[in-house]
């Protein structure tokens, strides 16, 4: 009985030292040391013995359980180590490697350049004034001294909303310009003197190509107080190109028409691109034709209840779109507002 025990014995601890895995040593000790093991059955068969053997035979049995557990559990720390080594090696972090980036969005060109204007002209005591880009006809029309009857109206391309007119201020259309929030409402609200700027969306309904689109910016800007005139106009214009394209440009008034001011003006910039050398930009005319403007209608003032003896001043409007495309030299207005991210990213 006893040699047979030894076999055992020789068996189990081959076995074990064979088992290359956890799950391998696992089941060797499944095997012998189990409920239904080859050891646990030995012990099991022990009450069937003449009590003589019992004894020794019993302690026997119990010592190579001993023994074997005691294998058992070296072998499994062993594996279990090498099984962390492996771990480790396959599945390491590297620390010092650098970081993926993240896709960041950011400002558009065109706001960017209305945040520095709207800057500069903060710094010259403007203040930033906002209104509706659905108006009435009043406040796109009447209140800038363009009455029904006036061809001005054929000049502007207007949307028209298809939606009841309002009781007394006409049918409602997307504003054509910003003069109706930076002139009319403004002087409304705010009376005399008055010094603001507001830059905003415009839409006319014309065929869009390269410069042309149905969607544009505009910034309209406003000064009335007592003795103004338009030298103050271009002090405030020079200064501003100054600051913006951070250089001294010209400026040079040509006559032009527009109801809401008498004398009506037109502003060219000497060209910042070239310093008047000749560029594309200003078609090798050293000039760049750069806003409307001139001095505020005595009609308009009066329709917005403002004294026009007392007060006078004026207004001009850009095109903010026009000044970003000559800025960044981008050649086709609608990259501006198509939502192409090819285009978007580039600035
Ligand atoms: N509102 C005019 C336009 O859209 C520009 C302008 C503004 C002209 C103010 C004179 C004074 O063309």
């Amino acid at each position: 009985m006893h040699d047979s025990l030894g076999e055992l014995q020789k068996e189990a601890v081959a076995a074990l030292e064979k088992a290359a895995s956890l799950a391998a040593l696992k089941e060797v000790e499944k095997n012998f040391l189990g409920k239904g093991g080859k050891v646990t059955g030995l012990l099991k068969g022990l009450k069937d013995l003449p009590d003589e053997e019992k004894k020794s035979f019993g302690k026997a049995v119990n010592d190579l359980k001993v023994a074997l557990e005691g294998l058992y559990q070296s072998r499994s720390q062993i594996l279990e180590r090498e099984e962390i080594d492996r771990t480790l090696e396959n599945d390491w972090i590297d620390l010092t490697a650098p970081g993926t980036q993240h896709e960041t969005g950011h400002i558009h060109p065109l706001s960017e350049t209305q945040e520095e204007v709207e800057r500069i002209f903060q710094q010259m005591g403007f203040t930033i004034v906002d209104g509706p880009e659905v108006e009435s006809e009043f406040y796109n029309f009447e209140g800038l001294n363009i009455p029904s009857y006036h061809p001005a109206r054929d000049m502007q391309d207007t949307f028209f909303i298809d939606k009841a007119p309002h009781p007394t201020e006409g049918k409602m259309v997307l504003r054509t310009h910003t003069s109706p929030a930076g002139q009319v409402r403004a002087l409304m609200q705010h009376g005399a003197p008055l010094r603001v700027i507001c830059p905003g969306r415009c839409f006319r309904n014309e065929a869009t190509d390269a410069s042309h689109e149905h969607t544009f910016n505009q910034v309209e800007g406003l000064l009335i107080d007592e003795g103004i005139s338009l030298a103050h106009l271009k002090g405030v214009m020079l200064e501003f190109l100054k600051r913006l394209f951070k250089r001294d440009l010209k400026v040079r008034f040509r006559p032009g028409y527009f109801p809401f001011v008498e004398p009506g003006l037109e502003l060219d910039m000497s060209c910042p691109f070239c310093d008047q050398k000749g560029c594309r930009v200003c078609k090798h005319s050293g000039w760049i034709e750069f806003m409307g403007c001139g001095m505020t209608h005595p009609h308009v003032l009066k329709t917005a209840g403002i004294d026009s003896e007392k007060y006078q001043g004026w207004a001009f409007g850009f095109g903010l779109t026009r000044l970003v495309m000559m800025r960044y030299a981008i050649d086709d207005i609608r990259h501006l507002q198509n939502g192409d991210l090819r285009f978007n990213e580039q600035f």
